[in-house]
Parts: structure tokens; sequence; C-alpha cells
């Protein structure tokens, strides 16, 4: 399963780089860093962090506009991958940009359907958005399960990430599902690494270390 880090914060991406697999973006993340970065000069830091895929959002709307600006975009650095919307022409420019040879993450997949067509209009990723969809209380993991089945039963390549991730039991849920990745807000991250019995039977080691008796 790989890890991404669902940010476009440079410093956060640092602080987890040991672990991650990669990044994804997209521009509610983009325009939280504009004080700080113009776009491109962002994209170009944070490939320069990981080493692995980090998905960048085309903005544009038509299958001719998405392709134009997703070979822009796929310029920036070769481990661009980019995120492209599940439209009709979204999945137009995924087949072109497949036969061009660049990566695309299909975004905003709410169902197994969806999922379908973006994995037979050639997408390397399906991003589907769970914490949305139990928003208003639908079961989102229940779509990633179906839908890692479903590309396992006919054998196309496409992974799905699971998105949307607002809290650790997500990550279990998904991970137990079988997704073959899934982007984590730093937050989530950081609270998968916590346990209170870890912190304080670190604590008690410690105190007992002291009365070792060394050299
Ligand atoms: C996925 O790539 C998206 O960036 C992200 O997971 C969306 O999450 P949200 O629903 O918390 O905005």
């Amino acid at each position: 399963m790989e890890i991404f880090l669902d940010t476009a914060n440079p410093d956060e991406i640092r602080r987890y780089a040991f672990i991650l697999d990669g990044v994804t973006t997209n521009p509610t993340l983009v325009a939280q860093e504009k004080d700080r970065y113009r776009f491109q000069e962002l994209i170009r830091e944070i490939t320069k962090i990981v080493e692995g895929p980090v998905s960048v959002e085309a903005v544009t709307a038509t299958a001719d506009e998405i392709v134009k600006e997703a070979k822009g975009l796929a310029s920036l650095s070769p481990n661009v991958v980019v995120k492209v919307p599940m439209t009709l022409d979204g999945l137009a420019a995924t087949r072109k940009l497949a036969k061009a040879g660049i990566r695309t993450n299909v975004t905003l997949v709410f169902s197994v359907n969806q999922a379908i067509l973006a994995a037979k209009a050639g997408a390397t990723y399906a991003s589907i958005f769970v914490g949305r969809m139990d928003d208003i209380g639908w079961d989102g993991i229940a779509v990633v399960r179906d839908t890692v089945q479903v590309y396992a039963k006919h054998g196309w390549p496409t992974k799905v990430i699971t998105a949307s991730v607002r809290h650790p039991l997500h990550v279990t849920a998904a991970a137990m599902a079988g997704t073959h990745a899934i982007t984590i807000p730093p937050k989530v991250l950081g609270q998968m690494a916590a346990h209170h019995l870890t912190d304080a039977g670190l604590a008690k080691f410690l105190e007992d270390w002291k009365k070792v008796r060394t050299s």
C-alpha cells in the first residue's frame, strides 16, 4: 500500500518524507501556500523532496484544455502525476494522456461505476473520496472495497487511492479493504504514530533505566 501525504506544505512533507511514497495536492491545498510560493515554484519544491508520485491537479474543463494543461504540469518534473476531474472530458483527456505516457490520477470519484470508467480510460490512479461520502451518510470505505475487487476481477492495472481521509480509522479500514494507496493528511499521519500506552511505556522504561549501573 503506497502512502501519500495529502498536503502542499513543503515543511510537512519534509517532516514525514522518510515514510512517504508520494504526495497529493489539490487546488485548495495549493491555495493555502499562496503567501510563500508561486504555483510552479511550489510544485518544483515538492518534487525535490519526494522521489515518488506528486499529484497536481489540472483546473481546465474541456478534454483538449486538460491535455494541454497536463503536458505543462508533467513538464515541471518527471514525478508529477496529473489529477484529472472525473468528468467525461476528464476521461477523454485521461485516455489521450495515457497514450502520451503521462500518468493520471482521476479525482473526485464517488462510485464504483465512476472508478470503472477511470480504469477503462487508462488512469494510473483513481481517488475515492471516502470522508466526503461519510459526511453525507454514505459508506465511503465500501466503495473502496468494491472497486478494489472489481479492478482485481478484471485485471485492470489502475490503482485505488483512498482519499479524503478524516481520521486514523479510515486508514485501518482502507488497508483492510485492500486499497492500493492512501493519501493521508499530516495530522492523521501523526495520530497514527501516537499511542498513550507507548508514551507511558517509554517513560517507565527510561525511568527504570536510571537505576541500571553501567560501566
Ligand atoms: C485527494 O487527493 C484530495 O486532495 C483530498 O483527499 C480531499 O480531501 P478533503 O475531502 O478532506 O478535502
